[in-house]
């Protein structure tokens, strides 16, 4: 049960075994991921959507992210690796320094060990760059980047055409080459991923990506089926596996306890714990 560290993680792809990441956004989520063995557990902006019910990633600010991360250190505070989302708007490409002291409160409020940029042109490169030789470890995220939703259009695959995927090679390697120690690669053609995977030596982590990425990444209410209902649909991403319904527990479990309370069932004498002794009751009455 050592540490998951950066090394760590690199040390993975080198010896073909797969990493593997899962969100989580607050103390029980942590406490789960942490004792299910995850290597990493990301403090992903998409919260905002499966937390917080906006329907981007984008409202979310950097003090909220913050507060998320906290619990999920508390939940998870010794051995996965932390990575902590910084959210739309405090990277701003324009200045290096805000995105260094935004990713510092990441590290030393949030107790992350790492964070998160979407994006990698030229000048997002260089705010990776400039974090990273700051002294904090930088995860990359290229394909699709939901903080960039208005100007992609909307949530679909990237690099389907030979140009676009062309880029997106481009961008890991200029992440890498600014110090990333692994990049996401979201919603891409599976074979643009496998060549992103054997032309980088950072490794690369993948969701809606295929097989042939280093990890496998994803969100946790989506791999649970937090939302599942007898009677409600669930919104599931397409590449998504949903590897249980524990909206469908939930549900049980409030339905049953709404039963028996409206049935006069529950608490009945197993869960009315508290006595008096007959001299204080015969006092009291
Ligand atoms: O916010 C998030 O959950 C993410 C992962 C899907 C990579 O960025
Ligand atoms: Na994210």
């Amino acid at each position: 049960n050592k540490k998951v560290t950066t090394l760590s993680i690199i040390a993975k792809k080198r010896r073909n075994q797969k990493i593997t990441m899962v969100t989580a956004y607050d103390y029980p989520s942590a406490v789960h991921v942490d004792r299910a063995g995850m290597d990493i557990v990301l403090v992903g902006d998409s919260c905002a959507m499966v937390e917080l019910g906006f329907e981007t990633t984008l409202p979310i600010t950097l003090d909220q992210m913050i507060h998320h991360c906290q619990a999920v250190k508390r939940g998870a505070p010794n051995r996965p690796l932390l990575v902590g989302d910084m959210p739309f708007g405090s990277y701003e490409f324009d200045n290096v320094d805000i995105a260094l002291q935004n990713a510092y409160r990441m590290v030393k409020e949030g107790g992350m060990d790492a964070v998160k940029f979407e994006g990698g042109t030229e000048a997002r490169s260089k705010i990776v760059r400039h974090v990273v030789q700051g002294g904090i470890a930088v995860l990359g995220h290229v394909g699709l980047t939901p903080q960039a939703i208005n100007v992609l259009g909307g949530f679909r695959a990237q690099g389907r055409k030979a140009e676009q995927a062309r880029t997106l090679l481009d961008e890991a390697l200029r992440l890498q080459d600014a110090g990333a120690f692994a990049v996401v690669l979201e919603c891409i053609p599976s074979n643009v991923a496998s060549v992103i995977t054997e032309q980088l030596e950072i490794p690369t982590i993948g969701i809606g990506a295929g097989g042939g990425t280093s990890g496998q990444v994803l969100v946790f209410h989506d791999l649970l089926g937090m939302l599942s209902h007898p009677h409600h649909e669930e919104f599931c991403p397409k590449f998504c596996k949903k590897y249980a319904s524990v909206g469908i527990h939930i549900n049980d479990g409030l339905a049953q306890f709404k039963k028996e309370v409206e049935e006069g069932m529950f608490p009945g004498k197993e869960y009315s714990p508290y006595t008096m002794s007959a001299e204080e009751e015969a006092i009291f009455n």
